[in-house]
């Protein structure tokens, strides 16, 4: 995620400012810059990879003097991670430095009006639109254009600026981003978190959404967007600040699935537009669609998870025969792939050695190949024909969480796009089902209350050697996903089934207090499940049965219930994963686990 820094006071910025980026550098990011202001001269450093080279490059922030800048650490979304793309950006007649946190929807409207009136963009980043737009608007009044330009903005942001006009002022303005202010006698420092701020002050202040704070070396006020002063409060900060990094959570996996509504709003954001799905800049047009007669979705691991998902909500939605493989297989089973073949390849990292040898494989072979990557400028994002991103931000955890669910809204989105485009659903379905889609965070939202009920309830598994997960259709897809988390952090044995082969043979394992996980939240099937759960009952098993809210039936049959808001039938995957990634984050949390490092595993698999 990015992060931003600015200073202005009576000691020198570029210091400051490079500590404060060292102090966000737990956040995740691929590159970083630095923009300093004196003498009515605007000097900008940047670097790709560590901020160490920058440090190294100013001598520590010595060769670039003056007592105000801003600086940042960017986590691509927008454009690879490269020079031109780092922050800050700049206006074009200089006047203007920009650092930005967030996404701005409306991005690519803004740079196409501003390219018709000859503006030159030197990056793909959403970000550049607004030093452009403040150029545009400036008439000599910094926080009037400042306003303006706030106004004009969709998305989430968080904004530092300066501008060469107001040689000590730093302006500040946000909106579903954070950014606080810190006040201090040796000057005024405002950052995305408090780590970038603590070493200078603990005094501090929210700023608000739609709010635009000024500062000076001696002031800080904030005003709204009509200009009005606002009476904000100064809170001291009394808590151990380097639990910031991991946001008050005692590991990255459990702030990861806090991330999760974030996240999916995130990866949903300007996607989603009067009810059908827009994908900027896809090479795949409607008529190439047309003459498309199978998809084969290759992964590995989680990610593999997430295209099973796709499949059964693609092949729902698009009536296209679509398969999913892992990748490892894949690439050495001579794959029958032609051009009327559409390979979609899906990657957290995208670095898998695997996933990126089956997609060079399937592109050799003839066909379009879509990647779903997390990670912007990445190996399986430069080798494909179209990326869709998943804006989830960085993770950290080795246990994918927010990266399998920011890859599933993916696939809703490609299915209702393609459902669109092939005429297999009418307009009114898709915009229904899309308005569900948008929900989905906030449905997640109250499973995540739930996590002190999931936490007393793994205690049961603490001893466990082996167990069951069992599910249908999209619920058993579900259930590979939920015993892989469990299995990979906390050392279990544990295996998925597709409840109705149980009876084909594994169902000999089943005896008596055999704790089986059955996912039953798919309701076409309900009925079916519940004489899976009885079979398994009636041998002993201890049942525990992820349901939706007010769906009762499955009571008498289970040991434990675990309710989970109702969704749209094929959005099931979203909303049940949720508790299991809670469950096994505490069986290993009560074990006693490496979390965040599971032992023999790496975050990013490159080798074979
Ligand atoms: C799951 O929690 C794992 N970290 C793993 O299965 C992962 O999903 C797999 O290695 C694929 O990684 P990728 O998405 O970066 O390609």
């Amino acid at each position: 995620m990015c992060g931003i820094v600015g200073f202005t006071g009576n000691l020198p910025a570029a210091p400051l400012l490079l500590d404060g980026l060292h102090r966000l550098e737990y956040r995740g990011y691929d590159s970083a810059g630095i923009a300093v202001l004196e003498n009515g001269k605007i000097t900008t450093e940047k670097t790709v990879g560590r901020i160490k080279s920058l440090i190294d490059s100013t001598d520590n922030g010595k060769t670039v003097s003056g007592n105000i800048g801003i600086g940042h650490t960017r986590w691509a979304t927008h454009g690879a991670p490269s020079l031109e793309n780092a922050h800050p950006h700049l206006s074009g007649n200089c006047k203007f430095a920009v650092v930005h946190n967030g996404i701005i929807e409306n991005y690519s409207t803004l740079r196409k009006e501003l390219k018709n009136e000859g503006v030159k963009f030197l990056s793909q980043t959403d970000t550049e639109v607004v030093p452009h737009l403040l150029e545009k608007y400036y008439n000599g009044n910094l926080i009037e254009a400042v306003s303006k330009v706030v106004k004009m903005l969709e998305g989430s942001f968080a904004l530092g600026i300066i501008c060469t006009d107001y040689p000590d002022t730093l302006v500040a303005a946000k909106r579903f981003s954070p950014l606080i202010l810190g006040v201090s006698d040796k000057g005024n420092i405002l950052a995305s978190d408090v780590t970038a701020i603590a070493s200078l002050t603990k005094d501090i202040i929210y700023l608000g959404d739609d709010e635009i704070a000024v500062l000076t070396p001696d002031k800080t006020e904030v005003v709204d967007l009509s200009g009005k002063a606002l009476e904000k409060e100064v809170s001291e900060i009394t808590w151990d600040v380097s639990a910031a990094e991991k946001g008050g959570f005692e590991h990255f996996m459990m702030k990861e699935i806090f991330e999760q509504p974030k996240a999916i709003k995130q990866t949903l954001s300007g996607r989603i537009k009067n009810g059908e799905v827009v994908f900027e800049d896809f090479t795949l047009t409607a008529d190439k669609l047309k003459g498309i007669n199978r998809i084969v979705i290759i992964a590995c691991g989680s990610a593999y998870h997430a295209g099973i998902v796709g499949k059964y909500v693609i092949e729902d939605m698009t009536r296209i025969p679509c398969e999913v493989d892992l990748a490892s297989e894949f690439r050495y089973r001579n794959p029958i792939i032609d051009d009327e073949t559409l390979t979609i390849v899906i990657s957290q990292s995208g670095e898998t050695a695997d996933t990126l040898a089956a997609l060079k494989e399937a592109k050799r072979l003839g066909s379009h190949v879509i990647s779903i990557v997390n990670v912007v400028g990445s190996s399986i994002a430069n080798a494909s024909d179209d990326v869709i991103y998943t804006w989830a931000g960085p993770e950290i955890a080795v246990a994918t969480t927010k990266g399998y669910s920011t890859q599933v809204s993916v696939m809703y989105l490609f299915a209702a796009w393609a459902a669109k485009h092939l005429g297999t659903k009418d307009d009114k379905y898709i915009a229904d089902f899309l308005a569900e889609v948008k929900a989905l965070p906030q449905k997640i939202e109250k499973i995540l209350l739930q996590k002190d009920r999931l936490k007393e309830m793994a205690k049961r598994c603490v001893n466990t050697q082996s167990l069951f997960f069992i599910g249908r259709n999209l619920d058993y897809a579900v259930a590979l996903e939920a015993s892989l988390k469990l299995k990979e952090i906390s050392y279990i044995h544990s295996e998925a089934y597709a409840a109705g082969e149980l009876k084909h043979g594994t169902i000999s394992l089943i005896e008596e207090d055999r704790t089986v996980f059955a996912l039953s939240c798919y309701n076409d099937l309900a009925d079916k499940m519940l004489s899976n759960i009885k079979e398994v009952a009636a041998r002993g098993a201890y049942v525990i049965t992820c349901a939706n809210e007010g769906e009762t039936e499955f009571e008498k049959e289970s040991n434990q219930m675990i309710y989970v808001p109702k969704v749209h039938e094929l959005l099931v995957a979203s909303t049940e994963v949720i508790p299991f990634q809670i469950y096994a984050y505490y069986v290993a949390y009560h074990k006693g686990c490496d979390i965040d490092k599971p032992r023999n595993l790496a975050k990013s698999v490159t080798v074979e």
